[in-house]
């Protein structure tokens, strides 16, 4: 008899954004006119920067020749967007990370979800709560979480995230070994100095635990001074991986291209206690288990590096972060207490009320999409997300109907 792995039965529901599609489906089929302005799930709007469209173009003419044809690529990505990386993210800014520390992928979404195959069945995951749902999911599917009871899954360490520590989660007061954090911020859209990062790096090597650090937002960071990786923290490069990603930096949301930084010297534990190194484990991995993203994206992915998609992403970025602002001053404006929208494209707002109350009454009264803070953890009751991934004009319109519906 075949069964399946019943640790998928212990998942809440479906995936939260699949849950929203579902409402703003229904919502159309009631309502067949209406337009619905969606700021739920980070989808950016704006078209790829011209240099990354160029370079996929010349990619593709290229397979289309056999004299030029590319068949399965390397599976840690090509060496030209690798030392690319390399060089623009990491020694550029001081951080000494190498082209073959890197792995290229098609997302982060599933490098966060799947880097945690690599580590033990019985490893305790500590992760802030609210948090990007896939962190969660993943471990619930590898058998990590226990059971579901009150709204939280017994074998998780949750790290609260709220207004009284300014969404900026404490460190655990007991032994963890896999840590998630996210900065700048989904959903919270709080981000840490380096102090408050070195605090976390400091933890996990005295307790030889290892954090996963998404960094998928950094390029809305606006402060010089705030750190852009986790690898700029002395010590970072033996407990920690990082994930970046194009789809919010260069608009690759519907493109696919991301990569995961694997330091030679970070390392895990056999159960005995002999270091082993990450690095050769996720290379086993991804090399029998992932093919490598496409070379035409990873043409384009290269192409963010040359001056012009440098001018065409920054460009993006700061019409996003006016979006952003907009927003914010909106419901400021309206009385509601906000986070984020700073070094982050997404305002977190106290509504002051259940968080799917809020999300209906915006899609109804305002049609307006947002996402429910508690789809991001229990912490997140009360809150909903915005999403300044838009058109201004979007925007504006979304603002004004939030302003009608609520006065
Ligand atoms: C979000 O809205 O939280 C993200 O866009 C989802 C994702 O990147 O997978």
């Amino acid at each position: 008899m075949i069964r399946i792995n019943e640790q998928y039965l212990k998942l809440q529901t479906s995936y939260l954004f699949a849950d929203i599609k579902k409402r703003m489906t229904d919502f159309q089929e009631r309502y067949p006119g209406r337009e619905m302005i969606k700021l739920g799930i980070g989808d950016v709007t704006r078209g790829l920067p011209r240099a990354c469209v160029e370079a996929m173009q010349s990619a593709v003419a290229e397979m289309a020749d056999e004299d030029t044809f590319r068949g399965y690529g390397p599976e840690q990505g090509y060496a030209f967007l690798r030392e690319k990386i390399a060089g623009h993210e990491y020694q550029a800014r001081g951080v000494g990370i190498e082209a073959d520390e890197i792995f290229v992928s098609d997302g982060a979404k599933c490098d966060t979800g799947n880097f945690q195959e690599i580590l033990a069945g019985d490893a305790v995951v500590a992760l802030p709560d609210p948090v990007y749902p896939v962190y969660l999911d993943a471990n619930v599917m590898a058998g990590r979480a226990g059971t579901f009871a009150d709204g939280r899954y017994t074998g998780i360490v949750y790290l609260d995230c709220t207004e009284a520590n300014n969404f900026m989660p404490d460190l655990p007061g007991e032994q963890v070994d896999i840590i998630y954090l996210c900065f700048p911020n989904n959903p919270t859209g709080a981000m840490i100095d380096k102090e408050g990062l070195r605090k976390w790096v400091d933890f996990a090597r005295k307790h030889k635990a290892l954090i996963l650090y998404d960094a998928a937002y950094e390029i809305f960071i606006q402060d010089p001074d705030l750190p852009r990786s986790i690898f700029e923290v002395e010590g970072a490069g033996e407990c920690a991986v990082e994930f970046r990603s194009y789809s919010k930096t260069a608009g690759f949301t519907g493109t696919r291209c991301a990569y995961t930084v694997v330091p030679k010297d970070c390392r895990a534990f056999t159960s005995r206690g002999e270091p082993v190194s990450l690095h050769d484990l996720w290379l086993r991995r991804q090399s029998t288990k992932f093919n490598g993203a496409s070379y035409p994206v990873q043409r384009a992915a290269e192409a963010v590096y040359t001056p012009a998609g440098q001018e065409q992403i920054k460009e993006r970025i700061e019409y996003y972060l006016a979006n952003a602002q907009l927003l914010k001053q909106s419901m400021e404006s309206l009385g509601f207490q906000c986070a984020g929208g700073l070094h982050s494209p997404y305002i977190w707002i106290n509504g002051r009320r259940d968080a799917w109350d809020f999300f209906d009454l915006l899609l109804h009264e305002a049609g307006v999409v947002c996402t429910p803070g508690v789809g991001f953890g229990s912490c997140g009751q009360g809150y909903i997300r915005l999403s300044a991934f838009n058109t201004r004009e979007n925007v504006r319109k979304a603002v004004d109907r939030i302003q009608d519906a609520l006065a």
